[in-house]
C-alpha cells in the first residue's frame, strides 16, 4: 500500500483548499479560521499567486505577509500545501524584461495581463522562477506542517517567441543529431521544406505553418513543437521542483493538472512529480462516466498511486457563459466518486470567495456573506465531519483492475492534427467511448500508457493507437501471444514515432496481430452514417469507416451499405493463445455496450458487483456506480447515486456502510437515495 503522507503526519482524508487571505484585511481572517474549523478543515493551499507580493523588484524579498498567514494557519494547526507563486509574474518583470511575455501563434506580443502568462523559454522567467521557489524553500525549510509543494498552477499554453524558437532549434538537435535525419523525418522534401541550416528552422505558428483551422502544412514540425513546448512548460516545473528540493530534499511536489488537458504530456511529467493533483470541474451535464474516467486518467499517471484531488468547487465555478450550480449532495457525491477512483485528498478552490476579478463568483466554502448556515456551508461542514470520522480507513488504496485502456498523449496529437482525417473524430471521445461501456458495468480500469506493464490484464484495448513507438506493437504482440485479449480500433498503426504514415498497409507491423489490411478509410459527414449489423442488431457505423481485408481474422460484423457494403466493420483474429478484435468505424454508445460485454464474457472479467464482496443490484438496470478500491485494512466498495431516483442494492455478505456506521445483513435491500455514497465493508 502507498500512501501520498507518512501515516504519522497524516491519518486521514486531508480537506480543505486554495485560501489566498492576501485579499482581506485581518478581522476576517481571524473570522476565516474559526469558519475553516467549524467546517472541518485540516489543509490549505497558499500562496498560489502572490509573487508580485513576495517580489516587489529584482532584489527584493518580503515574506512577512506570507509569515503571518503561515503563523495564523500553523496555529490552528492546519496542514499547508505550499504553492510557489510563479503562474502570474508580477507586472514590474514584464515591463523590465518583456521577453517573459509570450508571443502568441499570430506573432503579437502580449503585454501584461492575465495568468499562466510567462514564455516558458524565457530567460528572465528560468532565473526568477527557481529563484523563488529556492527563497521559499529556505524561509520555510524548518515549517513542519508543509506536506506539499505545490509547483506553480495549472500550467498550459505555449509561446512562439524568438527565445523558444532558438530553444526549439538545441530540442531539435538534441532530437535528431543531423538536418538529414530531421529532414527524413518531417518528409522535407514535401513543398520544398529541406534544411541546410538550423537557424533556417522556425517555429510552426499562423505565420509560418499553420493554416485554416490551425492544422499544419508538415505533421512532422508540428508534432515536434508539440512535444517541445509540453517539454519547455515540464523544464519549468523541474527547475522549481529541484530548487525546492535543494534545499528541502525530501520535500513532495506535485503541480495541478487539469482535466484531460491536451496539451501538455501529463504521462511524461507525471515521472518528474512525487504526486499527481488534479482539478475537477464538472458541470451539471457532465457525464458521471467521463468524471470518473478523468481521475483514472489520473490514477494511471503514476502507475495507480493516490492522486490529491486539488480542487474542485463546492458550487459553482466562474468562466463559462452558464455556470452551473451543484445540486444539494452533489458535492458529497462527487467527492466520495474521486476518492472511489484513487483520491486521497478532498480539496476545493477555494475556501472563501474573491471580493473582486473574474473569480468573484466562483463558489467557495465561505461566500460573501461569510455566514455559517448556507447550504453550502452546512454540506461543507458535513463532509468534513464525515471525513474526520472516516480517519485513515480509506488512505493508500489500490485500484484491482483487470482491463486496462491505452491513451497516448503523443497519439492524440498526432492523429487531430494529421490534415485529411475527419477533423469530427476526437481522439478522447473515442477512448471514452470504451471507457464508457466497463463503467456502466461496473468494472474497473487502469489508463496507462505504453511503458506500462500490460501482462496482467485481462483484456487491454488500445483505441485509435495512431503512433507506432516504443516497440508498442511487439509488446502488444506478445502480450496476446500469452493469451490476452487486444481490442484495437481503426486508425491504429498509421505513423511512426515522426508522424510519417506506415508503408505497405495498415495498421503496419500489427497487420498479423489482427489479421486484417486496413484498404482505405471512407470519412464521412457527422450527420450521415453507414449501418453494421452485430449478433443481429443494426448498429451505426459513423465519421470514419475503415474498409477492411481479412488476413486470417474472421470478420464478425460487415457494413451494410454503400461500395463496401459485406465487407468487415468489425473482427476477431486468434493469434497464438489470445485474441484480438479490430473495430473499423466509431459508432453509438449501444454497440460498444454491446460487444465489450462480449468480450467481457469471452475473458471471463467479473464486474465489481460480482467480485469478492458480492453486491448484486436488485434492479439489473440500476444506475448505481460500484467502484471498489483495497488497502492493508481491506476492501472497500464506494456505491454511488449519481441519479435522481432511489435505487436498490443487495449483497451477499454481511456489509457495514462504514458512512453510516450501519450493518446490513446478507441480502437485505438496501435503498440508496438520490445522490446518497454508501461505502461498504465486508464484516469478518
Ligand atoms: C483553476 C485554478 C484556480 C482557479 C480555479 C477556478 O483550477 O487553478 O486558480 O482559477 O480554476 O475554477
Ligand atoms: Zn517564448
Amino acid at each position: 500500500m502507498e500512501r501520498i503522507f507518512d501515516k504519522k503526519d497524516v491519518n486521514k482524508v486531508l480537506y480543505g483548499g486554495d485560501y489566498n487571505p492576501e485579499q482581506w484585511d485581518q478581522d476576517i481572517r481571524d473570522k476565516d479560521m474559526e469558519l475553516l474549523n467549524e467546517a472541518g478543515v485540516d489543509i490549505v493551499t497558499l500562496n498560489v499567486f502572490s509573487w508580485a507580493a513576495l517580489q516587489k523588484n529584482e532584489n527584493t524579498y518580503d515574506f512577512s505577509e506570507l509569515d503571518k498567514i503561515v503563523k495564523q494557519v500553523t496555529d490552528k494547526g492546519l496542514k499547508i500545501c505550499m504553492a510557489t507563486s510563479t503562474a502570474a509574474h508580477p507586472a514590474w518583470m514584464a515591463r523590465k524584461y518583456p521577453d517573459v511575455l509570450r508571443v502568441d501563434a499570430d506573432g503579437r506580443r502580449h503585454k501584461f495581463g492575465i495568468r499562466h502568462n510567462s514564455c516558458p523559454n524565457s530567460p528572465t522567467f528560468r532565473k526568477y522562477s527557481p529563484l523563488l521557489a529556492k527563497k521559499l524553500a529556505q524561509h520555510y525549510k524548518n515549517q513542519k506542517n508543509i506536506v506539499m509543494w505545490h509547483i506553480s498552477n495549472e500550467y498550459g499554453g505555449s509561446c512562439y517567441c524568438e527565445n523558444c524558437e532558438k530553444a526549439f532549434r538545441v530540442w531539435l538537435k538534441d532530437r535528431y543529431g543531423s538536418l538529414d535525419k530531421l529532414n527524413h523525418a518531417w518528409n522535407s522534401s514535401f513543398w520544398s521544406h529541406t534544411f541546410y541550416d538550423w537557424d533556417e528552422i522556425v517555429s510552426p505558428s499562423n505565420i509560418s505553418e499553420y493554416f485554416d483551422g490551425g492544422k499544419s502544412c508538415n505533421d512532422g514540425i508540428a508534432l515536434d513543437y508539440k512535444r517541445f513546448m509540453s517539454d519547455s512548460i515540464m523544464q519549468n516545473f523541474i527547475d522549481e521542483a529541484d530548487a525546492v528540493k535543494s534545499v528541502i530534499p525530501g520535500a513532495q511536489v506535485t503541480t495541478n493538472f487539469m482535466m484531460m488537458f491536451k496539451d501538455l504530456n501529463y504521462k511524461k511529467w507525471a515521472e518528474h512529480m512525487d504526486v499527481v493533483s488534479w482539478d475537477s470541474y464538472p458541470q451539471r451535464d457532465t457525464e458521471p462516466a467521463y468524471i470518473a474516467f478523468n481521475h483514472d486518467i489520473m490514477r494511471g499517471l503514476k502507475g495507480g498511486k493516490p492522486f490529491m484531488l486539488m480542487e474542485q468547487s463546492p458550487t459553482v465555478s466562474a468562466w463559462l457563459p452558464v455556470n452551473t450550480m451543484k445540486r444539494p449532495g452533489v458535492m458529497r457525491l462527487l467527492s466520495y466518486q474521486a476518492m472511489a477512483h484513487g483520491a486521497d485528498t478532498v480539496m476545493f478552490f477555494q475556501m472563501r470567495q474573491s471580493p473582486g476579478g473574474c473569480e468573484m463568483y466562483h463558489g467557495a466554502i465561505i461566500d460573501h456573506s461569510g455566514r455559517n448556515d448556507t447550504r453550502n456551508f452546512l454540506e461543507c461542514k458535513a463532509l468534513g465531519e464525515e471525513l474526520n470520522k472516516l480517519s485513515g480507513m480509506t488512505l493508500g488504496g489500490r485500484t484491482r483492475a483487470s482491463i486496462a485502456i491505452i491513451f497516448d498523449w503523443e497519439s492524440w496529437w498526432a492523429l487531430e492534427d494529421a490534415s485529411g482525417i475527419n477533423d469530427n473524430l476526437h481522439y478522447p471521445d473515442e477512448v471514452m467511448n470504451y471507457y464508457r461501456a466497463f463503467y456502466e458495468m461496473n468494472i474497473s480500469v487502469d489508463i496507462i500508457g505504453y511503458n506500462d506493464p500490460i501482462g496482467g490484464y485481462a483484456i487491454v484495448v488500445a483505441p485509435l493507437m495512431y503512433m507506432v513507438r516504443d516497440n508498442i506493437d511487439e509488446k502488444l504482440k506478445d502480450y496476446v501471444k500469452n493469451g490476452g485479449t487486444l481490442v484495437t480500433t481503426l486508425l491504429t498503426g498509421q505513423v511512426s514515432e515522426e508522424g510519417r504514415a506506415i508503408l505497405g498497409g495498415f495498421p503496419g507491423n500489427m497487420m498479423d496481430l489482427c489479421g486484417v489490411w486496413n484498404e482505405e478509410i471512407d470519412m464521412i459527414y457527422p450527420d450521415e452514417c453507414n449501418y453494421f449489423l452485430y449478433e443481429g442488431k443494426r448498429y451505426e457505423a459513423r465519421l470514419c469507416c475503415s474498409v477492411l481485408r481479412t488476413q486470417g481474422a474472421t470478420a464478425l460484423s460487415n457494413y451494410e451499405e454503400d461500395y463496401y457494403q459485406g465487407l468487415p466493420a468489425i473482427t476477431r483474429n486468434g493469434y497464438g493463445s489470445g485474441t484480438v478484435y479490430y473495430v473499423g468505424t466509431t459508432s453509438e454508445p449501444d454497440f460498444y455496450r454491446h460487444l465489450i460485454k462480449n468480450i467481457c464474457m469471452n475473458s471471463g472479467v467479473k464486474d465489481s458487483t460480482d467480485s469478492d464482496i458480492v453486491a448484486t443490484s436488485a434492479n439489473k438496470a440500476s444506475t448505481l456506480e460500484i467502484a471498489a478500491r483495497d488497502n492493508d485494512e481491506g476492501k472497500l466498495l464506494y456505491v454511488m447515486n449519481h441519479s435522481s431516483d432511489h435505487e436498490t442494492i443487495c449483497f451477499t455478505e454481511d456489509c457495514k456502510d462504514i458512512l453510516a456506521g450501519r450493518l446490513y445483513r446478507m441480502g437485505e435491500k438496501i435503498d440508496v437515495k438520490p445522490k446518497d455514497v454508501l461505502i461498504m465493508k465486508t464484516v469478518e
